[in-house]
């Protein structure tokens, strides 16, 4: 039981096992696993595939792209690199001095003689070559595969040579397919599409992509058993709290500020206090921060889509054409723009008519302004 809002935690030991069995089962070719932002994605790989992973005997090496989208192979390389420090590292007290330039020592009162430590060509200082030595030399030091686990894959949609980055990574997937299997983490299926096609192969062929389940009651009723422990005869109501968790795109974070939020108030209403984080000050600064970098149609776009309207309708156009003066909304500019969104993660389903708004939040707040609030 709980002690404490924080302490609640959901872990998924059979969806870890199940996506090292996809990996098994297809040697070389990466899971691609994609939700929007802040469901649950990295704590996942944290918290549920690399211990899995561990049990098996693999080795989790895990590399946050986005952190480093100026040079994401570099990332790759200093992970591995890391995790070769550490398993390099022996674990007996007779491994560790005989990492030392001593010759000769007196250990539990007889001579033992040894020799140099094996000393190795160095590593290649080409990226390319390096990924793949690292991964080699990873696998053997670990007596076992290695697990690469790369957060935000799209990120290399932007950035420099990202798709000289992916064609190393595919010929390393590929050529040491037995002791190297992959996982990636993106919220824009749109940006790793792109980016795969540019490379010249489609990108189911390459990936497997899966969509992340989301999590549910499991997450929703240790909060509402905690509530009703702090607030003895007040009880979250079980089809209110999906409700609201539905509401906010199913971040497990927010939630639990939410219910904590209503704890701290002794009230049972969650959607007030939905009400009351989306006026909050620093929430519309968060929100106007995504809108600022946008130009002025990519942000009527999401207007328009926030609304519901259709985008490419007659009438859409007609509303938009006063609003953007000198930039005439037409239908293919709009096309364009909503490319634009989706790589951004801003939108799911894009290109189709269920296009939407990834955030369902960022969508309330921009129902709530009118179209020239935004330009
Ligand atoms: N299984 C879980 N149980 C409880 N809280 C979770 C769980 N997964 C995620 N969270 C919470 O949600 C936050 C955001 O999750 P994160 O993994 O960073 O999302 P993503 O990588 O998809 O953007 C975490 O910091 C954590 O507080
Ligand atoms: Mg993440």
């Amino acid at each position: 039981m709980a002690t404490s809002y924080d302490d609640i935690e959901v872990r998924r030991p059979d969806l870890a096992r199940s996506y090292l069995a996809l990996m098994q089962a297809q040697p070389g070719r990466p899971l691609a696993m994609f939700a929007p932002r802040r469901v649950g994605k990295t704590h996942f790989l944290d918290h549920d595939l690399a211990p899995a992973a561990r049990a098996l005997g693999w080795l989790p090496v895990y590399a946050d792209l986005w952190l480093q989208r100026s040079a994401p192979l570099d990332a790759i390389n200093h992970a591995l690199e890391e995790a070769l420090d550490d398993a390099q590292v022996a674990p007996t007290r007779i491994g560790r001095i005989a990492g030392t330039p001593v010759k000769k020592i007196g250990l539990l009162g007889a001579e033992v003689e040894i020799g140099e430590p094996p000393t190795r060509r160095a590593l290649p200082a080409a990226p390319a070559l390096r990924l793949d030595a690292l991964v080699a030399r990873l696998a053997q030091a670990a007596g076992g595969p290695v697990l690469l686990m790369l957060d935000e894959i799209q990120s290399l949609a932007e950035a420099a040579q990202g798709d000289q980055v992916l064609a190393a990574l595919r010929a390393v997937l590929h050529k040491r397919r037995g002791v190297l299997h992959s996982v990636f983490t993106g919220s824009s299926q749109e940006a790793l599409a792109r980016m795969l096609s540019t490379a010249g192969a489609p990108m189911y062929q390459f990936a497997q992509i899966l969509n992340f389940p989301v999590l549910g009651d499991e997450f929703l009723q240790p909060l509402a058993r905690h509530f009703a422990k702090v607030h003895r005869g007040k009880s979250l109501d079980a089809a209110a709290m999906r409700a609201v968790f539905e509401r906010i795109g199913f971040k497990p974070a927010l939630m639990r500020d939410l219910v904590k939020a209503a704890s701290a108030e002794g009230i049972v209403d969650l959607q007030l206090a939905v009400q009351r984080f989306l006026a909050d000050d620093r929430q519309v600064a968060g929100f106007r921060a995504l809108l600022e970098p946008l130009a002025a149609l990519d942000r009527s776009l999401l207007w328009v889509l926030a609304h519901r309207k259709p985008p490419f309708g007659r009438e859409t156009l007609a509303e938009l054409r006063p609003a953007l003066p000198g930039d005439e909304p037409t239908t293919s500019k709009l096309r364009a723009a909503m490319a634009r969104l989706a790589r951004l993660g801003l939108l799911s389903h894009a290109g189709s008519a269920r296009a939407e708004l990834t955030d369902p939040l960022f969508a309330e707040y921009l129902q709530g302004l009118a179209l020239r609030q935004l330009l």
